[in-house]
């Protein structure tokens, strides 16, 4: 697929299973993602990525974090153990935000979130099906102190990655006029 067809046609896919992307595919996907823009070159992302058993490990992370918050309903804390488990790979991006005169943090967040999309694309066109997440573990300290982030970092998404199951959908082309005029 060309990078053109690949940028018009990503689209999300809910339902990944087993195999996710293997060694090469992951190094390709994240050194995508070390390409991004980042003014100043601050670098200022950090990406974790979740296999294997260890989904099960940020599943606890999950539960503890709705625990911690006051949720003791037996149905949502089981959701929050399963959430990892619905891809074979998760990267967590973080915003690992460096203190600048210039370039805020909220510009560093734009970086890290062109990063995660880059690493998206990315595995679009290696035919790997991927979905961003985010939800209130983005920005609970507790799962982010878990995933080795400092204090201040965030989460700014959860990108699971892995095969299609069941069809792809398809989306109709956007109309350019609802969203672009010229100035
Ligand atoms: C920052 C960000 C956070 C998101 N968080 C969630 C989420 O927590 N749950 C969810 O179902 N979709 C979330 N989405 C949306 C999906 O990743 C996806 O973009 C959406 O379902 C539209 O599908 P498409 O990408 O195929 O157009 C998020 C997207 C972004 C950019």
């Amino acid at each position: 697929m060309s990078a053109i067809d690949t940028l018009l046609n990503r689209n999300s896919h809910a339902r990944l299973v087993d195999p996710g992307p293997d060694a090469a595919e992951l190094n390709t996907i994240l050194q995508a993602a070390l390409r991004a823009p980042d003014h100043g070159r601050l670098r200022p992302w950090r990406f974790v990525v979740v296999a294997g058993d260890r989904r099960q490990a940020l599943g606890d992370v999950f539960v503890r974090s709705l625990r911690l918050k006051g949720v003791d309903d037996p149905a949502k804390l089981e959701k929050a153990a399963n959430a990892p488990l619905r891809a074979p790979l998760i990267i967590a991006g973080l915003l690992h935000a460096v203190a600048h005169p210039k370039i805020a943090r909220e510009e560093q967040a734009h970086a890290v979130a062109a990063a995660l999309s880059a690493a998206q694309l990315a595995a679009e066109a290696l035919g790997i099906g991927s979905m961003w997440r985010t939800g209130g573990y983005a920005t609970d300290p507790s799962v982010i102190e878990s995933l080795g982030g400092a204090v201040d970092d965030q989460v700014i998404g959860f990108l699971y990655l892995g095969t299609r199951e069941g069809p792809q959908k398809l989306r109709p082309e956007e109309p350019l006029d609802t969203f672009v005029s010229y100035f």
